[in-house]
């Protein structure tokens, strides 16, 4: 079991947001997996976004890795809540957690979106600081696939200082509230300082004790900007593209194996910075291991690249929900 604030995930292994989350009926699958310790929604915003046949994945033939061109879930994130009140009800007792991903582009937004967390929360008696919560949210800073002229804020973490703020600002009010950020994969040291200083600058001293409100990170997203042509990828209904290119955007986010290493290294560079205590405010914060992990042995590389959650996306797409007895079980 592991503690993230408020919440309980065990065993420490979940489903990542993605597109395999993203309606009612996956979503209660996942959550009365017994190989579940946690399940992640689809990232959504407050008006939905608007999915085209534009976006879609693809899977590789050649390794266990997929390329999307997804944006956000075209379910508002009104029906998120709506779907994780319906599942706690059927539960008697529920002690499993939702983490609902939000994306927003400002400071309004993200208020809407987590005011009206707070409020299914209370609803549901889920703030009572004296027992575990069932309701966290993600922060997506890094879906490379939506289209506007600005790189995902994950990569330019400065730009974020108002939703942060406004996030940090909720956790201030009520610290039941479990918050953890979803960070694309960085490829130079740099890229994770710039990011931790602007996090641990939120970092409040209460009674000695130094508190911040990112709860856990989870690394990594999808790398974005990767091509694979249509003759090296397979579709989940079995159906071929005439066009040259696997996703019709030519280019989208690529997950799997491809991307293992990668995931792995930013894992174990978030665990080397935060558990020196260069970070105090974060040095318990929670790191969730995703990219790559499509196998027991790959899950078992995550956890001693520092992971204390391990999750996955490609897999679940690949299998369905028995990805996560794959992962749990020891061939
Ligand atoms: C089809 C697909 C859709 C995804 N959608 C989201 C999303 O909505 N929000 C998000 O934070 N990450 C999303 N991701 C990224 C995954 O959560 C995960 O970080 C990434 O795929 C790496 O894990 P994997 O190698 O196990 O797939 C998506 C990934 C895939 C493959």
């Amino acid at each position: 079991m592991v503690r993230i604030n408020s919440i309980e995930v065990s065993p420490p292994l979940i489903n990542t947001s993605c597109a395999w989350a993203s309606e009612l009926s996956q979503l209660e699958e996942l959550y009365h997996s017994p190989h579940t310790g946690a399940v992640t929604t689809r990232t959504s915003t407050l008006q939905g976004y608007n999915e085209t046949e534009a976006h879609t994945v693809v899977f590789s033939k050649s390794s266990l890795s997929s390329l999307n061109s997804y944006g956000y879930s075209p379910h508002p994130n009104a029906y998120y809540l709506d779907s994780v009140k319906t599942i706690l009800s059927e539960v008697p007792r529920p002690t499993k957690p939702f983490i609902i991903s939000l994306a927003a582009s400002t400071k309004t937004e993200i208020q809407a979106l987590v005011g009206a967390i707070q409020d299914l929360r209370a609803d549901l008696h889920d703030r009572d600081p004296s027992s575990s919560s069932r309701i966290a949210i993600e922060f997506n800073t890094s879906c490379p696939n939506i289209s506007n002229d600005s790189p995902p804020t994950g990569y330019v973490f400065e730009e974020l200082r108002d939703i942060l703020g406004a996030l940090a600002e909720a956790y201030k009010k009520d610290e039941t509230l479990t918050i953890g950020l979803k960070m694309p994969p960085y490829v130079y040291r740099q890229q994770f300082i710039a990011a931790l200083d602007v996090l641990e600058s939120f970092t409040v001293e209460t009674e000695g004790k130094r508190k911040s409100p990112w709860a856990f990170l989870t690394a990594t997203n999808t790398l974005g900007n990767s091509l694979m042509f249509s003759e090296d990828v397979t579709r989940l209904d079995g159906t071929t593209r005439e066009e040259q290119f696997g996703v019709p955007t030519a280019t989208g986010g690529l997950a799997g194996e491809a991307i293992h290493a990668l995931s792995l290294g930013n894992v174990h560079t978030y665990t080397k910075l935060l558990r020196s205590g260069e970070y105090e405010g974060m040095r318990e914060t929670v790191i969730i291991g995703v990219g790559g992990v499509t196998s027991y042995a790959a899950a078992t590389r995550m956890r001693k690249a520092g992971a204390d959650v391990v999750g996955c996306a490609t897999l679940l797409g690949r299998e369905g929900v028995q990805a996560f007895k794959i992962l749990s079980t020891q061939p």
